[in-house]
């Protein structure tokens, strides 16, 4: 099909939108050289590649062209001889023929083949990244991420929400990541941070009466790099006044919905809510994947005064693994290695055959006990049962991950299932000095019904925070902020944070609260990790132009690199020897 904005000063058509319908005229095309086929002694057919996809156009044999170069073709188009046609491709039928071909530029052989079908080292494909984006899997991702991008933002605008671009010089951000931070020449021996996120500023616009901020921001992150993990990453921030977290879960989802309809072509039809608490009972996680079962089973009452001293510990929770009794013992040892990894004292197994438990533990087994463990789950013949035996929070948090490491689906696998998780504690923990860990950071807002423990009990304070899970995937967090001083200088004591440290870190914030703070919430989306799933990929790599590798390097570039002796002397810094 013919849009308007493919005809340039250069070219009339993009190569894969020319069509039978166009048999007998003549235009020009423009792209790649993505293959050429000698045919016979005079001629050639090339494959000509642009962003729309392949045209073959027929060539003289003569023309130097070659994989890569960059070409002007005119010539006829023309319906293929019969038994030519190719299926596969959209322009398959046809091909330019009585062509004028230009060279606009000629190539050195590419280090690798750009073709899909292709495995290559990705080593190399980040070396060279500007030829792997030539690649059609790539180019998929990239416009994917614009379309889900352009769709999010049309989301917000429509629900009232205004763009404003917020600093990256910036001073530090409670995420409680690693900084980056950059120095300055005009401030000799002082630093700005890169902004872990816009949370400071955003809170900040809110003070000043913007009611609802929103922006795709990049924020910095000098963390230890994962699947799900750069330096540099994309979120989906917002912040609006006057609200609840009912609210900004509305808007959220509604941008998020937007974004799934504009990749996947179809509207998810519904976004699950749970408690933080739910999760963790039933997917010993606070990121549940709810495209499979394996839930977590309480046989804790089971085991209440058990003889089988493996299981005298509080909580006794199990899962079933489905088709599991074939795994090898080695296997059943790997597993229990890895739990312990995880903090258990050790992992308990049995398999259910048609005699019954197999289990070094089954001896050990009162009837009612081996009854209960027969029956995890509706477990059958064939199943294998996992037991973990802890205080409450391990037993979980083990048998999720193992859940997760046993059952969790490649990402490409559908479906998508959307999963909010509310009511996170306030704290994650306790520091090495005794001090609470706020889970989220230290502007959330406790849950009011607990805000009388947060003295007494901090650890079960639960806290106006929510999370966006997809397919076992952190997508987002957000939180109802805390616009009053009184409980904020509660929460900062309660975090060990002094009334001189608190002023020193945010007394800008804390300042702009003094004249007049509204109720305000807010929310950021992962836009890396949204297009990760929407594109089937494992690693959000694949859906960042110019990412970093899994050591923090720019392969392309050398960065991080030296600076000239010159930039030291005006910054005025000193760099000790490597190490
Ligand atoms: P949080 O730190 O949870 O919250 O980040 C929100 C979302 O950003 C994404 N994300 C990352 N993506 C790729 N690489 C990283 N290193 C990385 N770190 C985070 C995740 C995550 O869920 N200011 C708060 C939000 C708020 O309260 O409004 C914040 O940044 O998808």
């Amino acid at each position: 099909m013919t849009t308007n904005y493919e005809a340039t000063s250069l070219r009339d058509r993009m190569c894969a939108s020319v069509s039978a319908s166009d048999i007998g005229t003549t235009l020009t095309v423009c792209g790649w050289v993505a293959k050429r086929r000698e045919h016979g002694e005079h001629l050639a057919f090339v494959d000509l590649r642009d962003r729309s996809g392949l045209l073959q156009v027929v060539v003289d044999g003569s023309v130097d062209v070659r994989s890569e170069y960059v070409l002007r073709v005119t010539g006829t188009v023309t319906a293929r001889p019969e038994g030519t046609v190719n299926d596969k491709l959209d322009t398959g039928a046809i091909e330019l023929t009585n062509c004028t071909v230009e060279v606009l530029a000629s190539a050195e052989p590419p280090p690798f083949q750009l073709d899909d079908r292709v495995d290559i080292d990705e080593q190399v494909r980040l070396r060279h990244r500007y030829l792997d984006i030539r690649r059609e899997q790539m180019q998929k991702n990239l416009r994917l991420r614009a379309r889900v991008n352009s769709a999010l933002r049309a989301a917000m605008e429509r629900q009232g929400f205004c763009e404003v671009e917020t600093p990256l010089l910036w001073a530090p951000t409670p995420e409680g990541a690693r900084e980056f931070v950059v120095p300055s020449r005009l401030h000799p021996g002082d630093f700005y941070v890169l902004p872990q996120s816009p949370q400071i500023a955003k809170q900040l616009l809110m003070v000043g009466g913007f009611d609802r901020y929103y922006q795709v921001a990049r924020c910095l992150r000098d963390e230890d790099l994962r699947a799900d993990r750069q330096f540099e990453f994309t979120q989906l921030d917002l912040e609006a006044s006057f609200v609840t977290q009912l609210d900004i879960m509305e808007f959220v989802s509604q941008a998020v919905l937007d974004g799934a309809e504009a990749a996947t072509g179809e509207r998810p039809s519904t976004i699950d809510t749970m408690t933080w608490a739910e999760a963790l009972d039933r997917y010993g996680s606070d990121k549940p994947d709810l495209r499979f079962g394996m839930t977590l089973q309480d046989l804790s009452d089971v085991f209440e005064g058990t003889e089988v001293k493996a299981f005298g510990a509080p909580t006794v929770k199990a899962i079933r693994v489905s088709g599991g009794a074939t795994f090898t013992r080695s296997k059943l040892d790997a597993l229990t290695e890895r739990a312990k990894g995880l903090g258990a004292k050790g992992l308990a197994w049995f398999r259910i055959t048609e005699e019954g438990l197999d289990s070094p533990l089954d001896r050990f087994l009162g009837d009612i006990e081996r009854a209960a463990i027969r029956e995890v789950d509706g477990a059958e013949v064939g199943d294998l049962i996992l037991v973990v035996a802890d205080e409450y929070a391990t037993a979980c948090k083990i048998l999720g991950t193992l859940r997760a490491d046993l059952g969790s689906p490649p990402v490409s696998q559908g479906p998508h299932r959307y999963v909010w998780v509310t009511d996170f504690p306030m704290f994650e923990g306790l520091d090495e000095e005794g001090n609470p860990v706020s889970a989220h950071h230290p502007f959330t807002m406790p849950n009011l019904d607990d805000l009388h423990l947060l003295e007494s009990d901090p650890l079960s304070v639960r806290a106006q925070a929510y999370d966006l899970v997809l397919n076992g995937w952190e997508l987002g967090s957000g939180s109802v902020r805390i616009h009053r001083a009184d409980v904020q200088s509660r929460v900062f004591t309660a975090l060990g944070i002094s009334d001189e440290e608190a002023e020193n870190r945010f007394g800008f914030l804390l300042g702009a609260f003094r004249y007049g703070a509204p109720p305000h919430a807010g929310f950021a989306v992962g836009i890396d990790r949204l297009v990760a799933i929407f594109a089937g990929e494992e690693n959000i790599r694949e859906v960042i132009a110019f990412p970093k590798t899994q050591s923090g390097t720019d392969l392309m570039t050398g960065a991080p690199k030296e600076i000239t002796e010159r930039q030291v002397r005006d910054l005025r810094i000193r760099i000790a020897p490597k190490v």
